[in-house]
């Protein structure tokens, strides 16, 4: 493959995300019978005036032109006909609707889900090795720890959905040329809520930069990295779910996410694997009762 195919591939790839995230969407929300979509009219009212009042007031404070409300018009239909509308919500206000929904917590932080969860991932063993392509590239990473509640006791059998982008920064599912379930599954831990997870180790992960969300950037003179990250949804009957993403230390952009997701709390502190190639790296969660 020429240098050149090769960047197309990718730019293809990167393209097609953005669209499949709008269709995932749309079918969880179909499968769920529209039942998490759905507000009260006293709410909407309350809430739809205060967005509306806040962007009129921005106009008006700030003298928006009409060359400028033109851009912006403009640029809300492209993120519609890009499908880009998860991609948005989940960069930009997301961080925000977890810290609210998350507040009261006393177990482990959460973070955003992003949009690329896919629900039913392949059952493993506490100690499975995840789908992956043979000779899946990257550097193999052990991901180990144990599952508690908040007053200490294991909790045995629990759920760890894990999901994560592969060494070029691409999901599968959402990206195509990918195995159906490469880089996704679900471990039971074991009696004791112990698990240990053998996956590849992520790559840094470029937002889609050539549909509406990239035009943003690129005309604010932002950047479109996420730092390197796993994402988790961990559950066990009678708990609290946590939905979360671990970081690695070193990452150039662990401070400067543009998705606003990392928290101190979240870092991994990987070592080197005595045993094989690759590193170890260990993280208990702790789950809240349920409400
Ligand atoms: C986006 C992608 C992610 O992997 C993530 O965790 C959050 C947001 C995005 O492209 O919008
Ligand atoms: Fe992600």
């Amino acid at each position: 493959m020429t240098d050149t195919s090769f960047h197309a591939e990718v730019t293809a790839k990167a393209a097609d995300s953005g669209a499949n995230a709008s269709a995932q969407f749309r079918e969880r929300m179909a499968d769920a019978g529209g039942r998490s979509g759905v507000v009260d009219t006293a709410r909407v009212d309350f809430l739809a005036s205060k967005v509306v009042k806040s962007l009129n007031d921005i106009v008006l404070e700030e003298k928006v032109s009409y060359d400028e409300y033109n851009a912006l018009k403009a640029w809300l239909i492209k993120v519609g006909e890009d499908g880009e509308w998860p991609l948005f919500l989940d960069v930009w206000l997301e961080h925000s609707v977890e810290e609210v929904a998350s507040e009261h917590r006393e177990g482990s932080k959460g973070t955003i889900e992003g949009p690329y969860y896919i629900p039913n991932a392949p059952e493993l063993p506490w100690n499975g090795t995840i789908p992956m392509r043979d000779g899946e590239p990257g550097t193999p990473l052990v991901f180990q720890g144990q599952v508690r509640a908040v007053d200490g006791r294991p909790l045995g059998g629990a759920r760890l959905e894990m999901w994560h982008a592969d060494d070029l920064g691409f999901y599968s599912q959402f990206a195509p040329g990918l195995p159906e379930w490469n880089l996704r599954g679900t471990w039971i831990a074991d009696d004791q809520g112990r698990f240990e997870i053998h996956t590849m180790r992520p790559a840094p992960y470029q937002i889609p930069t050539e549909g509406a969300c990239g035009q943003l950037i690129s005309a604010a003179g932002w950047h479109a990295w996420r730092p390197a990250h796993l994402h988790f949804k961990i559950s066990a009957p009678g708990h609290e779910l946590i939905t979360a993403q671990l970081y690695f230390p070193g990452d150039p952009h662990n401070d400067d996410d543009i998705a606003s997701a990392v928290k101190p709390e979240l870092m991994l502190d990987p070592r080197e694997n005595p045993d094989a190639d690759g590193f170890i790296a260990d993280y208990d969660f702790v789950l809240d009762p349920e409400k």
